[in-house]
C-alpha cells in the first residue's frame, strides 16, 4: 500500500483528534488507498512536544516548523495551531510542496484566506479545512436527503451553537480571548462551524445583520503566554478583546432565511451544536450532543401519528458506516459511534483526496467563503447595518 509521512504542528486538542485519526483510519478503513505514517510532531516547548510524540505515537518530535517541511519524507502537513499562524505555515508549506489540511478558521481575515488559496492553487497541492462535523454520518445523511428533495424548498435555517465553558470570571485571558490570536471570539470559534453547515446544506448567503457582546470584559493574564485555559493566572488584569456572543440574521441567495446564535455563555450546555431545516415538504434537526440521531419530519404524513422520527445514523447503509464488501465500518447499528470518528471520517476522505489529486470538501476555497461570511457579520456587529457577502 501508499504511504504518505504526515507532520503536525500543535499538539493540544485538535492534536490529539487528528493524531488518533491517523492511528484510527488504517483500522476503521482497510480500504483507504494511503496509509498515514506519524513520522514528526512540531511545537515550540520542547518537553511537552517530547512527552505529545511519544503519548500520541509520533516517531520524532521537532521544534521548529521549517524542519517539518525540509523532509522529503513528509508529504502531508497537518495545522492545529491558533489562528493568528495558520495561514503563514499553509503558505510556507504549500511552497515547500506538501499538500496541508489546516484547523479552522482558514485564516484571520479573507485577505489572508484568500492568500492561503492562491497559495495552495500555484503550488498544485491537495487542500482542505477541518471542519469535521460535516462528516457526522447523521450530518451527511442530512445532506443526502436534502439532495433527494425530501423535505423541498428550503424555507428557514436555524442554527445554536452553545457552551458555557468560558462564564467563570476568574478564568484567564488565553489565546481564545484575544483578537490578535483568534481573530474573534465565539464567532469564528462556533458560529464558523454552523456557517460552514448552513452553506453546505442551504447554500450561499447574500446578506447578514448581526450583534455580538462581551459579558465578561477583563481576566487575569496568564503567567505564561504559552499556557492554555487551565493555565494560571496572574494579578494583573487584561482586555477581552473578542466577543463572548454574537447572534446573526443571514438571507440566503435562494430566498430561505437563517438565524446563528453563538454563545460560551449559556449554562448547561457543553458542545450545543444544533441546527433545524425547514423547507415545504418537511424538517429536519440535528443536535451534536446526539450525534447518532437526526430527526425527520415529513409533513406528507398522514394521520394523528405524523410527527417528527429519530433516525439512529449508523446502521451500515447510512453514510460512513458500511464496508465496502459489507458489514459494519465501526460497530453494528445502535452501538453508537462519537466525535473522534468525525476526525476519523475527515482524515480518510483527505487520504483519498490525495490519492486522487483532489481536494476534498471542506477545501480552502469553502475556507474564504466562510470567512467573508464571518467578515460580514464582524462588519454588520460594527456598524448596526445589514452587509452584503
Ligand atoms: N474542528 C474543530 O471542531 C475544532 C475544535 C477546537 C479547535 N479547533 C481549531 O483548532 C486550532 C487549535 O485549537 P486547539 O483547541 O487545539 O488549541 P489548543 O490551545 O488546545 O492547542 C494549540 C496548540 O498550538 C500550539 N501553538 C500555539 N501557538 C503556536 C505557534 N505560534 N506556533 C506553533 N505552535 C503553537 C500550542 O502549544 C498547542 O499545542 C484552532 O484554530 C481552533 O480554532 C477546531
Amino acid at each position: 500500500m501508499q504511504e504518505i509521512g504526515v507532520g503536525m504542528v500543535g499538539y493540544s486538542f485538535m492534536g490529539r483528534a487528528h493524531s488518533n485519526a491517523y492511528r484510527q483510519v488504517p483500522f476503521f478503513y482497510p480500504e483507504v488507498a494511503i496509509k498515514p505514517v506519524m513520522k514528526a510532531i512540531c511545537g515550540r516547548t520542547r518537553d511537552a512536544v517530547d512527552a505529545a510524540a511519544k503519548q500520541m505515537g509520533w516517531e520524532e518530535a521537532v521544534y521548529d516548523f521549517d524542519q517539518l517541511l525540509d523532509r522529503d519524507d513528509i508529504g502531508l502537513i497537518d495545522i492545529n495551531t491558533p489562528n493568528n499562524v495558520h495561514v503563514a505555515m499553509v503558505i510556507k508549506a504549500a511552497q515547500a510542496g506538501k499538500h496541508i489540511i489546516c484547523e479552522k478558521p482558514l485564516g484571520m481575515n479573507v485577505a489572508e484566506t484568500e492568500a492561503a488559496l492562491k497559495a495552495v492553487r500555484e503550488a498544485g497541492v491537495v487542500h482542505m479545512l477541518c471542519h469535521n462535523y460535516r462528516r457526522i454520518p447523521a450530518v451527511w445523511l442530512a445532506k443526502d436527503m436534502i439532495e433527494a428533495g425530501l423535505i423541498g424548498d428550503i424555507y428557514h435555517w436555524r442554527a445554536t451553537y452553545l457552551q458555557d465553558w468560558l462564564m467563570d470570571p476568574s478564568a484567564p485571558l488565553f489565546w481564545r480571548c484575544q483578537k490578535e490570536i483568534a481573530g474573534s471570539g465565539a464567532l469564528g470559534d462556533l458560529m464558523a462551524h454552523s456557517i460552514d453547515l448552513a452553506l453546505w446544506l442551504v447554500g450561499d448567503i447574500d446578506h447578514v445583520c448581526g450583534s455580538w457582546r462581551t459579558f465578561v470584559k477583563q481576566r487575569p493574564k496568564l503567567e505564561s503566554t504559552d499556557a492554555g485555559l487551565g493555565g494560571a493566572g496572574s494579578e494583573q488584569m487584561g482586555d477581552v478583546t473578542v466577543d463572548d456572543a454574537t447572534v446573526a440574521l443571514a438571507q440566503f441567495a435562494n430566498g430561505a432565511l437563517g438565524t446563528f446564535e453563538a454563545t460560551r455563555f449559556a449554562p448547561g450546555h457543553k458542545n450545543s451544536n444544533c441546527f433545524e431545516i425547514n423547507g415545504s415538504k418537511g424538517s429536519i434537526r440535528f443536535n451534536l450532543e446526539r450525534l447518532n440521531e437526526l430527526g425527520y419530519y415529513n409533513a406528507e404524513d398522514p394521520g394523528e401519528e405524523a410527527g417528527f422520527a429519530t433516525i439512529i445514523a449508523n446502521a451500515d447503509c447510512h453514510p460512513f458506516q458500511g464496508l465496502p464488501d459489507g458489514g459494519p465500518r465501526y460497530w453494528p447499528g445502535g452501538h453508537n459511534i462519537g466525535y473522534e470518528h468525525t476526525f476519523i471520517n475527515t482524515i480518510y476522505d483527505l487520504l483519498e483526496g490525495i490519492a486522487r489529486g483532489e481536494s476534498p470538501h471542506p477545501n480552502f476555497e469553502d475556507g474564504v467563503k466562510i470567512q467573508k461570511v464571518l467578515a460580514a457579520v464582524e462588519q454588520s456587529c460594527e456598524s448596526a447595518n445589514w452587509i452584503q457577502v
